[in-house]
């Protein structure tokens, strides 16, 4: 019999493709969402996808009795916990929404699995609380900081389950620090759907490549880098879903809690993912050069050692690939969900 993992934010962007990934590997799901930033739809696919049904329940993970009720039904052995606010822009205008939603939210989830006797869990952290990196690639053990509540929250996330596995060796906590999640899965049917002008770079890019916007802005041309833009490490998010699968088994294989970066270890320039994405969809993408994003840093870029050697994952997925997938969703899906 299959273990049952509980899967929040599953409608979500990296929530949606991990499911698929967990579906096919031969886990059974129950997923979890509010729809806060996220349509059914995307159980739809999902199904279509995996060709079997994926039992979901719109529950706020804030919602204690909904948790309960739901855990005492399902035999869940672990969690995956995506669910969460994840903009940096209106973390800064409305923190108490980033820290109800982000930091309440997991410990209301990890209250809930601790009654029920679950110890298994993976959490959705992020580069961000590296803050300015000192050095790059950058290693687990550098120096954390946060510039913003979002950033904060998930540092305070990432100290409170610290916390609680240092309280119980019970607990196997797997919080993986994304770097950048890009592109789609490659059928088309799932990808990045963001609600109104998007923040990051590639899902821009690419609604200026369907023509819904009319320019990249570039954010400064003034840093120290190879051609003056932002270095960033874009992690095509098939192979971050497939680094779930692989940290979930060995917190089923071995006792222990870890931290490791999910990220391919290699930095590409703005302007180099430009040329990509160009590429991918056979048409110029008008860009004008703007002043420096207020919280941006230069560059970042994982060290993707640790994963390989605690979780043997690694990215395994190009630049291109990543453009290719993405372009396909947007041009497919021009309006989303
Ligand atoms: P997303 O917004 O697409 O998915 C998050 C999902 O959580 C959404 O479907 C939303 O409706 C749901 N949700 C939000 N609050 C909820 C609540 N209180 N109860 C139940 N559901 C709730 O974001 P994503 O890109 O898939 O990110 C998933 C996780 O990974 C987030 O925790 C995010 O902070 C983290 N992360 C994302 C990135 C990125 O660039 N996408 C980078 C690093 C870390
Ligand atoms: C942003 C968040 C970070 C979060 C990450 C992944 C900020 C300040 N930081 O980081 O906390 O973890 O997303 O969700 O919002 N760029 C442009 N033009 C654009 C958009 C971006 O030039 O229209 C540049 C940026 O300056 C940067 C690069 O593209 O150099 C990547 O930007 P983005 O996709 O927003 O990711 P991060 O800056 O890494």
């Amino acid at each position: 019999m299959a273990e049952t993992i509980l899967v929040t934010g599953a409608t979500g962007y990296i929530g949606s493709h991990t499911c698929v990934c967990l579906l096919k590997a031969g886990w059974r799901v129950v997923a979890v969402d509010n729809l806060s930033n996220s349509s059914m739809r995307t159980v739809d696919r999902i199904q279509t996808l995996c060709r079997q049904k994926l039992p979901f329940h719109l529950i706020d993970v804030r919602d204690e009795s909904a948790l309960m009720r739901l855990l005492s039904q399902e035999n869940i052995s672990a969690a995956i916990h995506f669910a969460g606010l994840k903009s940096v822009s209106e973390s800064i205008s409305k923190p108490l929404d980033y820290y109800d939603n982000n930091v309440n939210g997991s410990i209301t989830l990890l209250k809930v699995l601790h009654q029920h006797g679950v110890r298994k869990f993976v959490f959705s952290s992020s580069a961000t609380v590296y803050g300015e990196p000192k050095h790059v690639p950058i290693s687990e053990n550098a120096s954390l900081s946060a510039t913003n509540p979002y950033g904060r929250s998930k540092l305070f996330i990432e100290q409170i389950v610290n916390d609680l596995s240092e309280a119980d060796a019970e607990w196997r906590i797997a919080t993986l620090r994304y770097f950048n999640p890009a592109g789609a899965h490659e059928s088309g049917l799932l990808g990045e759907d963001p609600r109104g002008q998007p923040n990051n770079l590639m899902p821009y890019i690419a609604q200026v490549a369907v023509g819904k916007l009319p320019h990249l802005s570039v954010f400064g041309n003034d840093y120290p880098t190879s051609d003056g833009t932002g270095v960033r490490d874009y992690i095509h998010v098939m192979d971050l879903a497939q680094g779930h699968l692989s940290a979930l088994s060995r917190l089923y294989s071995r006792s222990g809690s870890f931290t490791v970066n999910l990220g391919t270890g290699q930095g590409v320039t703005v302007l180099q993912a430009v040329a990509a994405f160009e590429k991918a969809c056979g048409a110029s993408i008008p860009i004008t050069v703007a002043p420096r994003r207020a919280g941006d840093i230069a560059s970042c870029y994982a060290s993707a050692n640790k994963a390989e050697e605690l979780l043997n994952w690694k990215a395994e997925k190009t630049l291109l690939q990543m453009v290719n997938d993405h372009w396909r969703w947007q041009k497919q899906n021009p309006n989303g969900y």
